[in-house]
Parts: C-alpha cells; sequence; structure tokens
C-alpha cells in the first residue's frame, strides 16, 4: 500500500483562538492548555503574539521553556519591533518558529495599510529576511489571501519564499471562500510560485459562512499540507476551523482523502473539556465531535439499531474521541487508585496533589450521592486545583429570597486568616451575592455569561454554575458545582474575582518599576492592608 501523505497540525488556540472575546487565559491557564496539545500530538502551536501585550510575551515565553517536541509559534506583524519581540520570547524554544503576517488585499492596502502593492511587497522582503536571520523556521501569511488578486498573491508568495519562508499560509481571514476557490488558489500557487515545492502550504479558514473545515479540506485538496485550527472552533467573530473536526473528517475518510495527522484522538475530548475549564466557554450540545449530544441516540428507531449494531448509526466509537461513558464508574468505596485510573482514562493526567483534592471531593460527593459518573468527576476537575493563590475564601454563605420580593445575600470571607463580612441587596439572589462579594473585594465585576448545568442523570445530581466576569479590564471565569445553586454561583463568581485579583497584582508588580506612582495608587485601592 502507498505511503500515506502527512499533514502537520497546527494548533492556534492559544493566539487566534484566545485573542476572541471570551476567551482570554492567563499565562497558567495557556500553559495547561499547552500541555494538552503536547499530549494530543499537534505539530505546532501558536502560544500568542509576543508583542501584543506584556502577558502575551510571559505566555509565548513560558510555553517556548516548557514545551518539547512541537514546534512553538509566535506571531509578529511584518516590522522589525514585532519580529524583534517574538523571537525575544521565542528563543528559549526547543523547535521555535516566527510566523509573521501583512495582509496582501487590495481592500486590506487601500483601507487599512494606505501603502501600494511595491510597497507592501518591500515590507514582506524585509520582514522575512528579517525573520529568517533569527530564526530557521519561518512561516509567511500573506493576510485576507482569500480576498486577494491571484497574480499579486503569487508576487507576494515568491518574494517571502526568496526571503527565506519555510511555510506558506494563505489565510481566508474574513471567511469569505467558497471551497473551489480555495482549493484553487493553493493549486496555483503550488503551480505558479518558484521553490513552492521546498515551503509546507498552509490553510488558516475562518467560520464566518459556516465552512471553516469544509474549506481546509479544499486546501488540502489543492496541495497543503499543514492545517491551522483551535480546539472547539473558538476564534475571531465566528471561530475558526476546529481541530477536531478536520481531524476526525481525516480519521473517518482516510479511505477518500489518503492523509495522516499524529494526533492521538482519544486526547480530542480532554482537550476540548480542559478549554472549556480554562475559559468558561462551553460548546453547544450538538457540536460535532465533542458536543455531549454527538454520540447520543434519542429516536427509538435509532436506539434500536445501536443496541443490535452501533455501527447502523454511529460512524465514530466515542471511546476513540475520549468521550466518557454514561455509566456508573465508581462508588463510596472506590479508592484513590480507581479515581486516579479513571481520570487517566478521561484524560486528566493530575499531579499527587491535584489527585488528593480530587479525591477529598469525591469521598464528599459519594456520601451524598450512590453512584458517581464519569460527569461528575469531569465535574470536579473543573472546577479546578488551580494554583494560583485563592486570595479570599468563602466561609459562610446565607441567602433570603421572597418571590416578587428583593434578596438579600450575606457573605464571609476569609483572608490571611482574618475574617470579613457583609450583606448585600438586590433584585435577585445572585445578584445579592455578588454585591456583598464585590464590597468585600473592593473589585467590583460585571457578569458577562452566566451558565448552569446539571451534572449527571438523576434527581441527587449537583448543578454546576460557570461565571464570566470582568473586573476592571481584565475577563475572568469561575466554576464551582453544588446542590445550592445560588452559592454555587457565589463561589464562582468569587473565584473569577480571586484570579483577577491575582493578575492585578502581578501587574502591579511589574508596573512598579516603570510607573510606581500608579501602580501604588492601583495597590492601595485594591490592597489597602498591602499584599
Ligand atoms: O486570519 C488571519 O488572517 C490570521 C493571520 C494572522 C494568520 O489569523
Ligand atoms: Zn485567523
Amino acid at each position: 500500500m502507498a505511503a500515506m501523505d502527512k499533514v502537520l497540525v497546527f494548533d492556534t488556540t492559544l493566539r487566534d483562538g484566545e485573542q476572541s472575546p471570551g476567551c482570554s487565559m492567563t499565562t497558567d491557564e495557556k500553559l495547561q492548555m499547552a500541555r494538552q496539545l503536547e499530549r494530543l500530538g499537534v505539530d505546532i502551536m501558536e502560544a500568542g503574539f509576543p508583542i501584543a501585550s506584556r502577558g502575551d510575551f510571559e505566555a509565548v515565553t513560558a510555553v517556548a521553556a516548557e514545551i518539547r517536541g512541537p514546534v512553538i509559534a509566535g506571531l509578529a506583524r511584518a516590522n522589525e519591533a514585532d519580529i524583534k519581540r517574538a523571537w525575544e520570547a521565542l528563543k528559549g524554544a526547543e523547535r521555535p518558529r516566527i510566523h509573521t503576517f501583512l495582509a496582501t488585499s487590495d481592500i486590506h492596502l487601500q483601507y487599512k495599510l494606505r501603502k501600494t502593492r511595491e510597497e507592501v511587497l518591500r515590507m514582506i522582503r524585509e520582514a522575512v529576511g528579517l525573520a529568517r536571520s533569527l530564526c530557521a523556521d519561518v512561516e509567511f501569511s500573506p493576510e485576507d489571501a482569500g480576498r486577494t488578486d491571484l497574480n499579486y498573491l503569487v508576487e507576494c508568495c515568491h518574494v517571502a519564499v526568496e526571503a527565506g519562508a519555510t511555510t506558506l499560509n494563505l489565510p481566508d481571514t474574513v471567511g469569505y471562500c467558497l471551497e473551489p476557490e480555495y482549493e484553487k488558489m493553493f493549486a496555483d500557487v503550488k503551480a505558479r510560485v518558484p521553490g513552492a515545492e521546498r515551503v509546507t502550504l498552509s490553510t488558516h479558514t475562518h467560520d464566518d459562512l459556516g465552512l471553516a473545515v469544509a474549506n481546509t479540506l479544499a486546501g488540502l485538496r489543492g496541495g497543503a499540507r499543514q492545517v491551522e485550527c483551535t480546539i472547539n472552533g473558538i476564534g475571531e467573530r465566528a471561530g475558526n476551523a476546529a481541530l477536531e473536526e478536520i481531524i476526525m473528517a481525516l480519521h473517518v475518510r482516510q479511505d477518500k482523502l489518503g492523509l495522516e495527522t499524529s494526533i492521538r484522538t482519544e486526547e480530542l475530548f480532554a482537550a476540548s473539556q480542559l478549554l472549556t475549564r480554562m475559559t468558561g466557554v462551553a460548546v453547544q450540545r450538538n457540536k460535532a465531535i465533542v458536543g455531549r449530544n454527538a454520540f447520543a441516540h434519542e429516536a427509538g428507531i435509532h436506539q434500536d439499531g445501536v443496541l443490535k449494531n452501533a455501527i447502523t448509526y454511529e460512524i465514530i466509537s466515542p471511546k476513540t474521541v475520549g468521550m466518557p461513558s454514561n455509566e456508573i464508574v465508581l462508588g463510596k468505596h472506590s479508592g484513590r487508585h480507581a479515581l486516579a485510573k479513571r481520570y487517566e482514562d478521561l484524560g486528566y493526567h493530575l499531579s499527587k496533589p491535584e489527585i488528593e483534592r480530587a479525591y477529598a471531593r469525591f469521598t464528599e460527593l459519594a456520601d451524598r450521592k450512590k453512584s458517581i459518573y464519569d460527569e461528575d468527576l469531569l465535574a470536579i476537575v473543573h472546577e479546578g486545583f488551580d494554583d494560583l493563590p485563592e486570595t479570599y475564601n468563602l466561609t459562610h454563605f446565607q441567602n433570603v429570597t421572597r418571590s416578587g420580593g428583593p434578596s438579600t445575600a450575606t457573605v464571609e470571607l476569609s483572608r490571611d486568616g482574618e475574617v470579613v463580612r457583609d450583606s448585600a441587596t438586590a433584585d435577585g439572589p445572585c445578584d445579592a451575592a455578588f454585591r456583598a462579594i464585590d464590597r468585600l473585594t473592593g473589585l467590583p465585576g460585571i457578569i458577562v455569561d452566566f451558565a448552569v448545568h446539571t451534572v449527571g442523570p438523576g434527581t441527587d445530581g449537583t448543578a454546576e454554575v460557570t461565571i464570566r466576569a470582568r473586573f476592571d479590564r481584565l475577563e475572568f471565569s469561575g466554576k464551582r458545582t453544588g446542590h445550592n445553586i445560588v452559592e454555587a454561583a457565589a463561589r464562582a463568581y468569587l473565584q473569577a474575582a480571586n484570579k483577577a485579583l491575582y493578575e492585578l497584582r502581578s501587574s502591579a508588580r511589574a508596573e512598579r518599576s516603570a510607573d510606581p506612582v500608579h501602580a501604588n495608587e492601583m495597590v492601595n485601592r485594591m490592597f489597602p492592608g498591602g499584599y
């Protein structure tokens, strides 16, 4: 049998995905995600856009320092400052890649860059040349390639290859292309750009018309051998092409496509879940491959067929993507070892202290619930074992609600052994709890997203509350489970506030040297007693 063509998987969850609203992550969260991407087997991970912010720079540096195996890419516009900053962040990587981009469509040249085609060609030559003088692995992206005049696109790609680009990525930046157009663009670039046979061609598609994954496959038909994508399809506007969908299309239809990747498909569900936990952004239930209903059969005829032989209605076995079963998995008498093993099966590689904490939560739950399902175990890890120090702990919570009347919440928090208590009244019980917490932390938040899910089947199931809130300019998420939804919401909100407090403290420390007066003012406002 002829050897199959290999497709490189370039994950940009931590860059294109993370820059979309509601998906920002702390450096620690990005590191956790990067470890899972490594387990998943991606070939390249784009860790961020180092010049965009201090946080992005730190995250790329941290990922570059720790992750071994995959190539680590950092994004840079086509100018000296961006490229040098990207290299500064990437240089500790085992296999660094500078990814530089410049728009090439007439629309972008005229309205955004206000540059001529000649000026843009010069900028590409200089930027790629500079990147190549620093790093042996350089990717160039003509932004908005999908709407770029084909002859000019060929010229731009030619200049980039001459200047030393090793990968050419042709993005459909605005999700405008139809499949035949996207396929043809690759075929034309491959045929017409001198030296194209020496570089890897890459797809990068957005989902504005719901065509991102289909266009990725079209790009592969046209000759691309790298795909850029994100977990759960997160990304600008309607998102990027979803990694799990591309991978499973290549896997299930290998007979027709004849392409293979290095992805370990059993890690897909864990990657999706981890991202949800990090960002607080859940996928819809019917999301292909990783949605809760992706393998659920509701219609009687379907259930009957699946019971007789799963092949009747299932083209993928849930196990192939690491989806947990709905069966009872553990009970009150299960030990730490069984728990650790079950987490391994679910794709979670917990450290010893994390197992200890999970076990404590598990035994608490097993006392109240007879049967523990995979979903319960996932809820426990999704609550997080964040290594971030919690500034405040909730030690007491009470709320009084009357239908038609206002609600009052009383919250007691402890911080470094000191206990503080306050109450607030609002129209609803959750709002009252959040306002009481705001009064105690001194950091008012605005709720951006609030979701409640039941955990596991049965009436003894607990509720999982996910909250995303904006504090100052920062957005963070918190997730807590419990029988009392209002209390779980208060705890989730406090978790998000603790993350914001931690981030503000770290920024204040960094700013102190640059702008001591402003930094001190900020610290005194948030932490009157010092930190
Ligand atoms: O969509 C796009 O064009 C991008 C580039 C920076 C590659 O994300
Ligand atoms: Zn993009």
